[in-house]
């Protein structure tokens, strides 16, 4: 499809808005905006059809103003490829990565205005309500309020759908200099928090540490007194004192993830653990009494719906407090990217909406979505919880109703100024190397960044 418009800061949000319509190889579009005071026009050609659409937004300031145009222009091309194609979207016109963060964002009428103006599906409008539901009593804007996160981009071998920083931990050679750089930054960020919420040492796979390495992170963050999650992850890294150093840190929370119970799916895409790994480490998770989240996804190479039902459903059996979906997303950087094609669209639909079904059926509730770029079938992420055991973090992350103080290579920490409705980022370096040489640089203007924004 080629798209052409005379508002060019838009291309990149209409590609986004219009790649998951089917058979448009051949179409050419043509969009046009104009203003007549507080009246938007928007019109969309395509072949010899024309759209014309028109919206008085009333007074604003520049900022709304450009926030209408970009959702008006958006919808616009929505309804109108809809119109000629004869084909609905699940999220309609919504592109966002954040569409609970987007509902709470336009108040009360948040369903009514989602289904009329961005023309989102009641399917997904049911899951956004019942996540701001089970949110009710953990969601909190305030000033101050803080996560802290660690990261931890070592696993014990990279698996072939990920796109996250991950170095081979057995191939890495600056891993002593990295946990002193990492336990310096922690140390000096402690006191610049306020109000705790939680704590998350993520990765990669934190446990994939040796283990007196990892007891120097754990030392370094100290005890607290909130939920703390350290993300186990993979199962062939999870031994018994592993888990009895996590325990005697204070650790509250962690992941133990399948990904599939398929062993061959498994083998294919490197994880180096079984299904039956999986049972017996979760076993002995239960022994030290941790809450427990697992980690699926839909799309996986070579997995048919049963497949993924097979998964869905022994999670389900296994009964942790917490199971995530993802929809698989084959972002540049994966080694699945470059061997594999997606999967029928349908069949991930098909996949994503039965453990929608099975979950809520079986007593867990949403509690936190997100949707990525690059992601099969335009779908979205989904944290489902039992009751009472959802994750802070996840919740304050997706919403962004909190600061995130993170320390480690690649960490953005983001500080949020609740009173002008912003947030400002300061990002680490990715690579380990520069991550240690520059350690002191790091905290200076961290330290620096994040004081300068608080109240
Ligand atoms: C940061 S990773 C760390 C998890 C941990 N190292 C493990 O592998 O168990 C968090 C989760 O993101 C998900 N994930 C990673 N790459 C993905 C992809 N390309 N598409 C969908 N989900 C992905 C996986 O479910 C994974 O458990
Ligand atoms: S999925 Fe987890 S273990 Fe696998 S490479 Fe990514 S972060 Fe590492």
């Amino acid at each position: 499809m080629k798209i052409t418009t005379n508002l060019q800061w838009m291309e990149a949000d209409f590609i986004e808005a219009s790649k998951f319509f089917q058979n448009t190889e051949e179409l050419d579009v043509t969009h046009s905006h104009c203003e007549d005071g507080t009246v938007m026009f928007d019109s969309v050609c395509i072949a010899d059809k024309r759209y014309e659409y028109s919206k008085d937004i009333g007074e604003t300031d520049d900022l709304e103003k450009k926030r209408y145009v970009k959702r008006y222009a958006k919808l616009s091309l929505y309804k109108s490829l809809s119109d000629y194609l004869g084909q609905r979207l699940v999220w309609g016109a919504l592109t966002g990565i954040r569409p609970v963060k987007y509902a709470y964002s336009i108040g009360e009428n948040w369903r009514e205005k989602m289904a009329d103006e961005m023309m989102v599906d009641e399917s997904k409008l049911d899951i956004v309500g019942r996540i701001i539901e089970e949110q009710k009593g953990i969601y909190e804007l305030k000033e101050n309020n803080c996560d802290f996160f660690v990261s931890i981009p070592f696993c014990p071998s990279r698996c072939m759908y990920c796109s996250f920083l991950s170095n081979e931990i057995g191939k890495e050679k600056h891993l002593d200099g990295y946990i002193d750089a990492l336990v310096k930054e922690i140390e000096s960020a402690k006191p610049l928090i306020k109000n705790l919420r939680s704590v998350y040492v993520g990765g990669g796979t934190p446990v994939s540490l040796p283990l007196p390495m990892l007891e120097r992170v754990l030392k370094a963050i100290g005890r607290v007194d909130c939920e703390y999650t350290v993300e186990a992850g993979r199962p062939d890294v999870i031994e018994r004192e592993t888990l009895e150093l996590l325990k005697k840190y204070g650790v509250t929370r962690i992941c133990i993830n399948p990904q599939t119970f398929n062993d061959k799916t498994l083998k294919v895409i490197g994880r180096r653990h079984t299904a039956e790994d999986i049972y017996k480490k979760y076993e002995l998770a239960k022994e030290f009494g941790f809450i427990v989240n697992m980690d699926l996804i839909a799309g996986l190479t070579g997995e048919s719906f049963e497949d993924f039902k097979f998964s869905v459903d022994k999670a389900i059996e296994l009964s942790p407090d917490n199971i995530t979906v993802h929809t698989l997303s084959l972002k540049r950087g994966s080694k699945l990217k470059e061997t594999t094609d997606r999967l029928a669209e349908g069949e991930i639909a098909k996949m994503i909406d039965y453990s929608v079904y099975r979950l809520i059926n079986s007593g867990f509730n949403p509690y936190y979505m997100y949707r990525q770029k690059y992601m099969a079938g335009n779908l979205e992420n989904t944290g489902y919880t039992k009751k009472g055991k959802a994750c802070y973090y996840n919740v304050d992350v997706m919403e962004e109703i909190s600061d995130n103080l993170a320390c480690g290579a690649n960490a953005v920490t983001k500080k949020l100024i609740v009173s002008e409705n912003r947030i400002e980022r300061y990002g680490a370096p990715k690579d380990i190397k520069t991550y240690i040489d520059k350690i002191d640089k790091i905290i200076e203007e961290k330290n620096k960044f994040f004081l300068d924004n608080s109240l």
